[in-house]
């Protein structure tokens, strides 16, 4: 169903905001859940449409899953289905994670081929190699992963790009591996740390999380959990572009500040001040914000590509000429023409934007492509 929302601008945020769990570190912790029989609870669960479809993938493998107000209970008692079917695949790209886990519960697993989406080709060539590297035999035929675990091993892998799902992946098979399996050029995301925290809060034994070398020594069998996810420094940066945009002042609760550094950094300037104090987040804007300096994605710490299209909007109303490139994505841009419906000045050459900032925008009808361009 298409979803529509009428915004009536030029007002100035205030207010004080408990940032919720973060999505991106909940999706691989669903995953996760499947590697115990016993129950998982997981508190701080954002209620987003990706959390309820991944609860519809796990109910199809034949675990039981709630969500009710922000608590999550996971119950994979027994694992019944190897196999997660196209359509509920398409629904969500994360349901790639679920292959480590379904591997190291099952000893074999079919996927759907996860596919393309708005924002680029997403393959999945690193999880598939690193995979292989850990003994697992895959074949791809007609649009599915066949996967066979029975000779999976520990080993040294090191990953080509540091892709976060690649790493998320062999850290869910390598849990349950006997040995050791070491993953070098790891993703160094917060997300990671917290899928860390979570396997070894099942009793697992994973190390390194945050730094590019990861090591995993495989345990028997893992047991159930209560675990608070982090919050969302995405959602918490939206929430700073946006007063930085408007004006205003803010405060942000139950985030970390050290997730924000590539942001804040950039954001402290003129009359903008952003301040980081016991965990809370305060900024304080008023009147068109300085020069931006350029904005390059990169992997973390770098600055993240899922606050791109929330710092492009910023460009069009700052001052002076802003140049940003994404560099993790191929066509993660078009937010860009629906900006120019409001007036923004933007010339976009391959992955680089160049964006003249104006004193306004206007209001209009515009579409969202994609989760992050539609909160821009
Ligand atoms: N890539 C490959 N081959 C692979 C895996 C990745 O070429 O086998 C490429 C991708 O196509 C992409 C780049 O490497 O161009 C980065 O992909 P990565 O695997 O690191 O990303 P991901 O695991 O698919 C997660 C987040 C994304 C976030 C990226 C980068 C989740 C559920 N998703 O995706 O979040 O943009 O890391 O930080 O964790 C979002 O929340 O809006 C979102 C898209």
């Amino acid at each position: 169903m298409m979803g529509k929302y009428l915004i009536k601008g030029g007002k100035p945020l205030y207010g004080e905001i408990d940032i919720q769990g973060a999505k991106n570190s909940v999706l691989p912790i669903f995953a996760a859940s499947l590697l115990t029989a016993e129950k998982v609870e997981l508190i701080n669960c954002p209620m987003l449409t990706d959390v309820s479809n991944m609860a519809k993938i796990l109910r199809s493998l034949g675990a039981e899953v709630s969500v009710r107000k922000g608590v999550a209970e996971i119950v994979a008692k027994e694992v019944t289905s190897y196999e997660i079917p196209a359509y509920l695949a398409k629904e969500i790209r994360s349901s790639i994670f679920l292959l480590g886990s379904i591997l190291a519960r099952m000893g074999k697993a079919k996927v759907a081929y996860p596919g393309g989406c708005n924002i680029g080709l997403r393959p999945i060539d690193i999880h598939l190699k690193a995979l292989r590297e850990m003994g697992v035999k895959i074949q791809e035929k007609e649009g599915y992963i066949y996967c066979d675990a029975s000779e999976v091993g520990s080993t040294a892998i090191t990953l080509d790009y540091p892709s976060v799902g690649a790493t998320e992946n062999v850290m869910l098979l390598a849990s349950l591996t006997a040995g050791i399996t070491t993953i070098a050029n790891a993703a160094q995301e917060p997300e990671i740390e917290d899928l860390e925290k979570f396997i070894n809060a099942m009793g697992g034994c994973v190390s390194g999380a945050g730094t590019p070398f990861i090591k995993i020594k495989g345990v028997e069998s893992l047991h159930g959990a209560s675990f608070r996810t982090m919050g969302d420094r995405i959602v918490a940066g939206t929430y700073l572009i946006g007063a930085a945009l408007c004006g205003g002042e803010i405060t942000l609760k139950g985030v970390n500040p050290e997730h924000l550094l590539s942001l804040t950094g950039k954001l402290s300037k003129g009359s903008c001040k952003v301040d980081s104090k016991n965990g809370i987040i305060h900024i304080t804007a008023s009147g068109r914000v300085e020069q931006l300096d350029d904005i390059v994605t990169q992997p973390y710490p770098g600055f993240p590509t899922d606050l791109q299209a929330q710092i492009c909007v910023l460009a069009t109303v700052a001052q002076g000429t802003s140049i940003i490139v994404e560099n993790i994505f191929e066509t993660r841009f078009k937010h860009l023409p629906e900006l120019v419906k409001m007036g923004a000045q933007v010339k976009l050459k391959d992955r680089v934007a160049i964006i003249s900032g104006v004193e306004d925008l206007l209001g209009t009808e515009v579409n969202s492509y994609d989760l992050r361009g539609g909160a821009a």
